[in-house]
């Protein structure tokens, strides 16, 4: 009898250890383990062909829907963990950045130039970061304020009397500041004029599909990326030969040595130079051109906006004396309209790293090699952090948004460092549209196109045509209208909010 029960307990006893081995294991694999929910799609081509028969919006938003802020999915040839709370995004770009690291497809990189800053980590990254920081400061910035208005004034001049895509013209004027920002203004009209020629065919080829055969984007990119470099080679002769570098950012980067006191090599130089023309001309040019659609769709906003831009023009002497840069920095209400028109566009809608080892993100296993996509978009528009998230409604930047849910220029160690650049071009345009110009816009501008940023379709095309100036009401009522702005408004909600290209092109 006894001997039954000892076999009975000891039975029991393994049977409870098993119990527990068994739920161990069960929960340790529910913490590390599973996989975040989502669909990989077919083998090879993932979701891909779902992505671009889409607008990358309407195909996010779908799976947000169906499986939360951190899904999986398969595009463009790789894994992703897709994240989409502003806390998901801080681990990836601040808290855990180290866990994560920049990754690029290799044909992009090899367009752009492997030794762009923002390819790389670690101090080869830091310190060109911090370099390119200081060329792209208040104290640059204030010194540039006349370069970029006589670039305004002439992209302007030039549209005027004909109708024109703004995106298209607003790169004209995005290319311009960016050479005069890296170059000063030590570059020959000749020199520039072939900078700028192969450089859009080499943009025109990063957004190809990558095939080098003779004849397609792809190849034609290569070659004239390779007469970029033979450009820049010729440009940093000339300045070694006179014996001035310059006193501009390619000049800090000729001078760069790091703690060995080894330089940069040429293509080392080359590759931030356009790496920096790269990031600064189509970001740049879809904001502008939202802003001048936002304008244009709610034309009391815009009342508001030229009554505090007509005070800075009639203190100039009616124009005639420059803008300074203390002026751009007391324009209050057209840089609620700038955020608000960053937050409606999310011009980077997303961006891409790649686990550099197994992470653990609430409960799921984000694994080595996987890359992940902080996506930014999405935070701007959840209704969780702003209300009414499709209205255009600037006042809620009275407001500073809750931390890290504003993210237009991302976030952590690779957070855009020309943003202040961006924004005085973006005041130094208004300034100059509103005082001088009315802009008729020609079509539906409703439907959206990625190109990658994205753009109102044809990218928005208008015509431009001189105004006389006109005092209308005063910067105090402008800054007390400028909340009030939604009544009469041509569009309420964004077009890209809840409509593929696809359906609006259909409508
Ligand atoms: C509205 C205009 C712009 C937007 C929305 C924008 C947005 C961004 C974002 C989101 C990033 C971070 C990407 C990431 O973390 O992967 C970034 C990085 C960067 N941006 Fe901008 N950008 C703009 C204009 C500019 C301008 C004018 C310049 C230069 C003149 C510039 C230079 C850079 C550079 C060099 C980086 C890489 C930084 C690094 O890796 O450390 N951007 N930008």
């Amino acid at each position: 009898m006894a001997f039954f029960l000892a076999v009975a307990c000891i039975y029991i006893i393994s049977l409870a250890v098993l119990v527990l081995l068994e739920a161990s294991r069960r929960s340790r694999a529910g913490k590390g383990d599973r996989l975040p929910p989502g669909s990989l799609g077919l083998p090879f081509v993932g979701e891909t062909l779902q992505l671009y028969s889409m607008s990358p919006k309407a195909f996010f938003s779908s799976r947000l829907e169906k499986y939360g802020e951190v899904f999986k999915t398969h595009v463009l040839g790789c894994p992703c963990v897709i994240l989409a709370s502003p806390e998901a995004a801080k681990m990836v770009l601040v808290s855990q950045a180290h866990l994560f690291k920049p990754t690029f497809p290799p044909s992009k990189e090899r367009m752009i130039g492997p030794h762009a800053l923002f390819f790389h980590e670690g101090d080869y990254h830091l310190r060109l970061r911090r370099l390119v920081q200081g060329w792209l400061g208040p104290d640059a910035l204030r010194a540039l304020v006349p370069d970029v208005e006589a670039a305004v004034a002439s992209t302007l001049g030039w549209w005027e009397g004909r109708v024109a895509s703004t995106f298209h013209t607003m790169k004209r004027l995005t290319f311009d500041v960016g050479v005069v920002t890296i170059f000063g203004g030590r570059l020959a009209e000749h020199v520039k004029e072939e900078l700028r020629r192969n450089y859009f065919v080499v943009e025109k080829g990063y957004n190809s599909f990558p095939i080098a055969v003779p004849w397609t984007r792809y190849s034609r990119a290569i070659k004239a990326r390779q007469r970029l470099g033979a450009i820049m080679s010729g440009i940093l002769s000339a300045r070694r030969a006179g014996g001035h570098l310059g006193d501009d950012l390619l000049g800090a980067l000729m001078r760069y040595c790091d703690d060995g006191g080894a330089a940069l090599s040429d293509d080392q130089v080359a590759d931030n130079v356009i790496g920096v023309l790269f990031a600064a001309q189509d970001t740049t040019a879809s904001a502008l051109t939202w802003i001048l659609k936002f304008l244009h769709d709610h034309p009391k906003l815009l009342e508001a906006v030229k009554a505090e831009q007509m005070a800075a023009y009639e203190e100039n002497d009616s124009g005639r004396l420059p803008l300074t840069w203390a002026q751009t920095r007391a324009m209050p209400v057209t840089h609620l309209v700038i955020l608000e028109s960053l937050r409606m566009a999310s011009i980077v809608t997303f961006t891409f790293r790649e686990a550099v080892e197994d992470v653990y993100y609430q409960g799921f296993k984000i694994p080595k090699g996987w890359k992940v996509m902080p996506l930014f978009s999405s935070i701007h528009h959840s209704p969780k952090f702003f209300e009414d998230p499709q209205r255009f409604n600037p006042a809620r930047f009275k407001v500073t948004p809750r931390p890290g849910t504003f993210l237009p220029f991302g976030s952590g160690v690779h957070a855009c460092p020309g943003n202040d650049l961006a924004k005085l071009e973006m005041l130094v345009l208004i300034h100059r549209l509103v005082t001088t110009y009315r802009w008729d816009v020609i079509g539906s501008s409703d439907a959206v196109t990625y190109s990658p940023f994205p753009v109102p379709k044809r990218g928005l095309q208008a015509r431009l045509r001189r105004a006389p100036p006109t005092a209308t009401v005063s910067a105090a009522t402008a800054a007390a209208a400028a909340p009030e702005q939604e009544e009469g408004a041509r569009g309420r909600e964004h077009p890209g909010a809840s409509r593929t290209t696809k359906q609006r092109a259909q409508s």
